[in-house]
């Protein structure tokens, strides 16, 4: 018989207790993580249908990760930007080129790289563009989300995000998120600096725009002297189908922010990227992070990479999304309303109101039956495993999924 110490019910009170209530997670305690797989602290497998919000795409605990996780940490992990180090410039080089990009700004979390691209805007409307002091503006669409910092949620439309937490950062303007028209509108204002969007809303519900959008918003940016930021926090990084998002239109942000994966879920590491005319605009001492560029973050962030590109993980998640949605339409069940998604970034829109949770306990039907899913939203279900996934998981998992939606 068990010990009362490693029971389910004895974590979660634990957490209860002395954790701020800020989540509200499925009753499931995590004890270990391999590839595609977790398992709970009863030894139960699950499949990740989550991968941690799509920062495990390399799949848990790669090898190759661990393995320069490791060797790193035992030689030298923090030396603060003070010095130089002997990993972070090999890191820079192996980034830029992979992304097509002069510089990088490394940073820690995925919120942290979204608040140094509206910065790096910032610099650059005023030293470049010639805005005048203070009166630069950022647009952002409705549903996004980058985070949950005070200039985060000061974007946001989603009440459980802003409520109680004014006053709110000045400078942000709001128009609908796939819509071309209101952009152009919102760009004739000339203190328009920058417009930060996600190529896919993920935490909206895993929103894809029309075909054409992205290239839209990259002719509207050119046109009136704006930056483009992309949010690929979610996206990028070989979610979709391509290393990054807004391939799939053959578009180049101005400036474009990566986190989540760029570690394969092993520590917090963010990127921003940019070409110098916008890059030097920030100088020594203007901006940065104790932990951001350490050695230890560099050699996690190249392994990262080097399993994503030599596993080859944007062709599989765009072969195995492709496979994924056309089975989930075969289930062919009426509280399944829609089916969205590119690549590995896929959600199932539950027939209901968005009050009901009927998604939640499908999702813990779903967990009963071996795989991790949770709602974004109320009835939108996020299906993200990671990307090594193959053609037989993926089949194991439509069989639970059909198995579990079946019992409502
Ligand atoms: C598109 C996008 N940007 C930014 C973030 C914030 O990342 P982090 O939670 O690492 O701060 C997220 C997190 O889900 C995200 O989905």
């Amino acid at each position: 018989m068990k010990s009362q110490v490693n029971t389910p019910e004895y974590f979660i009170q634990l957490e209860d207790k002395y954790g701020a209530h800020n989540y509200h997670p499925l009753p499931v305690v995590l004890s270990k993580g391999e590839g595609v797989f977790v398992w709970d602290v009863n030894g139960e497998k699950y499949f990740d249908f989550l991968s941690a919000y799509s920062a495990v795409n390399q799949g848990h605990c790669h090898p190759h990760i661990l393995s320069a996780l490791t060797q790193q940490a035992s030689q030298l992990t923090l030396t603060s930007r003070a010095f130089y180090n002997d990993k972070l410039g090999e890191y820079e080089k192996f980034i830029t080129e992979i992304m097509g990009y002069d510089k990088v700004l490394p940073m820690n979390t995925g919120v942290e790289g979204g608040e140094t691209a509206i910065k790096l805007a910032k610099k650059w409307a005023y030293k470049v563009k010639g805005i005048e002091a203070n009166q630069a503006r950022i647009i952002f669409a409705k549903n996004n989300f980058w985070g949950r910092t005070q200039a985060a949620i000061s974007a946001s439309t989603d009440p459980s995000s802003y409520s109680d937490y004014g006053p709110f950062m000045p400078g942000y303007d709001i128009i609908e998120y796939n819509n071309l028209e209101a952009l152009e509108i919102a760009f004739q204002n000339k203190n328009v600096a920058a417009f930060m969007v996600e190529p896919i809303q993920g935490e909206a519900g895993v929103v894809v725009p029309d075909n054409g959008y992205l290239k839209g918003v990259r002719d509207l940016c050119t046109k009136y002297n704006v930056l483009l930021i992309a949010d690929e926090v979610q996206t990028g990084l070989c979610r979709t189908g391509k290393m990054l998002c807004v391939e799939h239109e053959q578009i180049k942000p101005d400036i474009l922010i990566l986190g989540k994966a760029l570690s394969g879920g092993f520590m917090p590491i963010s990127a921003v990227l940019a070409d110098d005319e916008i890059m030097l605009c920030i100088q020594p001492g203007e901006h940065g992070s104790t932990y951001g560029g350490n050695p230890l973050a560099a050699a996690v962030g190249v392994a990262s990479l080097e399993v994503l590109i030599n596993e080859k993980l944007a062709e599989n998640a765009e072969l195995m999304g492709q496979y994924l949605r056309t089975q989930l339409q075969e289930i062919n069940h009426p509280l399944i309303s829609t089916i969205r998604g590119k690549g590995l970034l896929n959600a199932i829109v539950i027939d209901d109101t968005e009050e009901s949770d009927t998604a939640w306990q499908i999702c813990l039907e779903m967990a009963k039956n071996g795989l991790l899913a949770k709602p974004t939203h109320g009835n939108i279900i996020r299906f993200a495993p990671p990307l090594t996934i193959s053609k037989n998981q993926i089949d194991d998992c439509l069989g639970i999924i059909e198995k579990s939606i079946k019992r409502f």
